[in-house]
């Protein structure tokens, strides 16, 4: 299929089966998440959408203990994109557990909650909190926080670092609960990060974390952020995030990971956006920092991503994964 001439029996969109594969040899009922950070909690989008409705919503990132986050200001905005250096604030794990994830439950969401740890036993001390944990569906663990034991350098950048901290988490998680590595786009090679991430037992991989970027006010003549450099969201990343993702289906579609499913994200505003990430070999796709503008951003884009997937021919989500490598 390599243009609209090509397909052949546009669907009704309401007949494509939308079931997502997700880590583990489960399913989700539909492949659209949150990005983590980007719907906190899961309070303020559920005033615009029925939580339940999505496939799954993915938290802001939660650490053992409350953290406030970097100093301000810590976003600014850059062509069609978004930089931030907010810095992981968040409720801590114990508040989480019985506040929050209490709270999602009752609405019925399916929850991916986003985990970090300064340390690799910090990761493990956040999952362990999580078994058992009400409407928990799987584990994405952040490794784009900084090392402490490594002189501050992300745990996603090296190979042996993202290794341990995914097996130290898949050793105490419960086993039904898949874990999810999250990558960021700032390394040498992508698909060897994955590669060490699957062999410590990842059942799935979240791709991408933001890049780091900077922006210079040309007035106060200083870095706009109070980190210096932040991470960039939005459109600007989507073709280097479908570049991962492709990439990484590629190795494993040539036998050299293990095959499990992934979750793509940046810079995803409407279905065609997501379908690219599909096409690519994404079973998943994220929404966020396009939720910041359209909070009912989520759910349009499930039902634009279906509404595209029957224009096209495809019957069912999975038909479509990974096609554009074909
Ligand atoms: C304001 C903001 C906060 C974020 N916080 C987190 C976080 O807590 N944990 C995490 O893994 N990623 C975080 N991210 C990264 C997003 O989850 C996502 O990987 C990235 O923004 C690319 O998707 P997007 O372009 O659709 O926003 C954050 C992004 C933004 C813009």
């Amino acid at each position: 299929m390599t243009d609209a001439t090509t397909f052949v029996a546009p669907l009704e969109g309401g007949s494509v089966d939308m079931t997502a594969p997700f880590g583990g040899g489960g399913t989700l009922p539909n492949p659209v998440t949150t990005a983590s950070g980007c719907a906190g909690y899961g309070r303020e989008l559920a005033k615009f959408q029925p939580l339940a409705e999505l496939g799954s919503i993915t938290t802001r990132t939660v650490t053992p203990q409350p953290r406030s986050g970097r100093a301000t200001p810590r976003m600014a905005e850059t062509p069609s994109g978004l930089l931030n250096g907010i810095g992981l604030p968040g409720v801590g794990i114990a508040h989480f557990v019985e506040n929050e994830l209490a709270w999602l439950a009752e609405r019925g969401a399916r929850v991916v909650v986003s985990i970090a740890g300064e340390r690799v036993d910090q990761f493990a001390e956040c999952a362990q909190w999580l078994n058992d944990g009400p409407a928990v569906v799987g584990l994405e663990v952040n490794l784009a926080c900084p090392d402490a034991d490594n002189q501050g350098l992300a745990f996603a950048r090296n190979p042996a670092t993202a290794h341990d901290v995914i097996q130290a988490v898949r050793e105490v998680a419960d086993p039904a609960l898949p874990v999810y590595a999250k990558l960021t786009p700032d390394v040498a090679s992508v698909t060897d990060i994955a590669k060490a991430c699957v062999r410590a037992g990842a059942d799935g991989l979240s791709m991408i974390n933001t890049p780091l970027g900077m922006v210079i006010d040309t007035d106060t003549l200083r870095p706009r952020l109070s980190t210096t450099a932040g991470g960039l969201s939005g459109p600007a990343i989507r073709p280097i995030a479908v570049r991962c993702v492709y990439e990484v289906h590629a190795a494993m579609r040539a036998g050299e990971i293990t095959t499990v499913p992934i979750t793509g994200m940046g810079g995803i505003r409407a279905g065609l956006d997501a379908l690219e990430f599909v096409l690519a070999g994404a079973s998943g796709v994220a929404v966020g920092t396009a939720i910041f503008h359209d909070p009912g951003a989520p759910l349009r884009v499930l039902a634009e991503l279906r509404e595209a997937l029957a224009a096209r021919g495809f019957a069912k989500l999975t038909d479509a994964v990974g096609h554009a490598h074909q």
